[in-house]
């Protein structure tokens, strides 16, 4: 807790920090774009090789149970990356998120909500559990170790990267999209960190429609 607290900045700061990393992850935001493009998604799931994002994991929930992406199985899952440290895209990702899940209404409950850190030395599922409830209910908090989250990270395209703060700790520049994967736990899309919010509540509508 201490060091949540200690980890906490001024907003000076915060802008500061973000401007870097906005600038930092610059490269991977512009390969994201071509995920973020439906038409592209649906070139690439014929067969350019883009599609193979997703696959098997074994992580860690806010409870402490096990998991796999079999526990996903069965609904479409909107999955994000992040770290609870976060000072602006993951609490804003969570929050808009939470709007579009009140927003749904009762379809809501077809989908699944996950939320991955990839920050494997801060984050386990005490600091999950914390982090996410502030946020919808429904909205589930993953965890794991180094490998691990090195695992489901390459399998779903995630970067992530720490980076070195002033003050002798460290931020993560980490990909900011949110992935969309059908029932199936096959990948139909994203939704990007700037989109409009009127797509993105329609995006997360058609994907509980398909369930
Ligand atoms: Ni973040």
């Amino acid at each position: 807790m201490g060091q949540k607290t200690k980890a906490r900045m001024t907003r000076s700061q915060i802008i500061a920090l973000f401007a870097a990393a906005a600038f930092a992850v610059g490269g991977s935001v512009v390969a994201l774009t071509i995920l973020a493009d439906t038409d592209q998604v649906a070139v690439a799931k014929q067969g350019t090789g883009v599609a193979s994002v997703g696959g098997p994991f074994t992580l860690t929930d806010e409870d402490g149970n096990r998991v796999t992406e079999a526990d996903f199985i069965g609904k479409p899952t909107a999955m994000f990356f992040g770290f609870t440290f976060c000072p602006e895209v993951c609490p804003t990702t969570l929050f808009e998120l939470t709007g579009y899940i009140e927003k749904l209404g009762p379809d809501a409950d077809k989908l699944n909500y996950v939320f991955v850190s990839v920050d494997w030395e801060r984050d386990g599922p005490a600091e999950l559990a914390t982090y996410i409830s502030a946020f919808d209910e429904r909205i589930r908090g993953l965890s794991g170790t180094e490998a691990e989250i090195a695992a489901v990270a390459k399998a779903y395209r995630v970067f992530y990267r720490r980076v070195p703060t002033d003050d002798g700790d460290y931020t993560v520049d980490h990909t900011a999209s949110v992935y969309l994967m059908d029932s199936e736990g096959q990948f139909v899309g994203t939704i990007s960190y700037d989109e409009d919010p009127d797509n993105a509540l329609a995006k997360l509508k058609r994907l509980a429609e398909a369930a």
